[in-house]
């Protein structure tokens, strides 16, 4: 499919989604989020890391479009939420790492689209924030769940109620990114990152992947099952046979399953 919004780009195992929607930051409007959402449901196999970012030096993505939003009543206000919240949780579901290299405004539902992923890292003129108690609306692709998962409740009620916008070394303070970056040197270090990943194992990726996204909701017992079960999958796949032989033998291993 052509996307009118988006710019993919590939190298070897990793592909980089650009949301580019110049005129308005790369604010997210429905055309966009199903976008979105088609082009992560058709990764293809070798597709190992995702990378996404925002097209331009300015905006990751400055929220959701406000100028489609402003006319809404309560059912559409609900299904534009649900569709962005359905795509943003395919995206943390996916079966590989994804990582935002957030490269500019991440306001709103950019923040919410960041924090979708597994892994966000900045550059210094970053942006993070959840203004949209000064629209009148709350968050509503998720931003509630997971910036208070990610930073705690205080803090995410502090930034939710006030509205105010974080610089990218406040981000990295409260744990929201991964590390901050120059500008230019962002997406050569999402790559690198992205590219260490791929040299593992893609099913013990996604299997710890899997532990790690579900047992925040289990008990414990039931999160130590899921891992010890992940664990002995592991066993089951070519990967771990020629990860364990590799190290015996003093090689690099060969990972071939996805
Ligand atoms: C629509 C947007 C937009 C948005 C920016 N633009 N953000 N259009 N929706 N979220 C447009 C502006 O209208 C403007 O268009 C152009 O992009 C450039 O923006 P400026 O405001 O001129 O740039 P600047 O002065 O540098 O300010 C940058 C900014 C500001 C601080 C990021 O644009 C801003 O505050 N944007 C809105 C941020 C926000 O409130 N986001 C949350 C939205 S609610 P023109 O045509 O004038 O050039 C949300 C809800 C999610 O995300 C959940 C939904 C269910």
């Amino acid at each position: 499919m052509e996307y009118e919004f988006l710019k993919i780009e590939r190298i070897d195992g990793i592909s980089i989604m650009k949301v580019s929607a110049p005129k308005s930051l790369n604010a997210l409007n429905s055309t966009i989020l199903r976008e979105i959402g088609d082009f992560v449901e058709n990764l293809d196999d070798t597709t190992r890391v995702l990378i996404i970012t925002g097209d331009g030096e300015k905006a990751f993505v400055a929220g959701a479009d406000i100028a489609e939003m402003a006319n809404l009543n309560e059912e559409e206000g609900y299904k534009f939420g649900a569709l962005g919240a359905k795509v943003f949780r395919r995206i943390e579901t996916l079966d590989i790492p994804v990582i935002a290299a957030v490269n500019g405004f991440a306001l709103g539902g950019g923040c919410e689209l960041a924090m979708a992923c597994d892994i966000r890292i900045a550059s210094n003129k970053a942006k993070f924030g959840q203004p949209e108690v000064g629209l009148g609306i709350t968050p509503g692709f998720s931003g509630t769940y997971r910036l208070a998962k990610l930073v705690g409740q205080g803090y995410a009620k502090e930034m939710i109620f006030t509205g105010k916008a974080i610089r990218a070394d406040e981000a990295l303070r409260i744990g929201l990114v991964n590390a901050v970056y120059e500008p230019e040197e962002l997406m050569p270090k999402a790559i690198e990152m992205a590219q260490k990943m791929t040299e593992n194992a893609p099913l013990a990726i996604k299997y710890a992947k899997q532990c790690i996204n579900e047992s925040y909701d289990l008990v414990v017992e039931d999160a130590m099952e899921l891992e010890s079960r992940n664990f002995g999958k592991c066993f089951a796949t070519q990967d771990q046979k020629d990860g364990m032989a590799a190290f015996l033998e003093k090689r690099k291993p060969v990972f071939n399953a996805k």
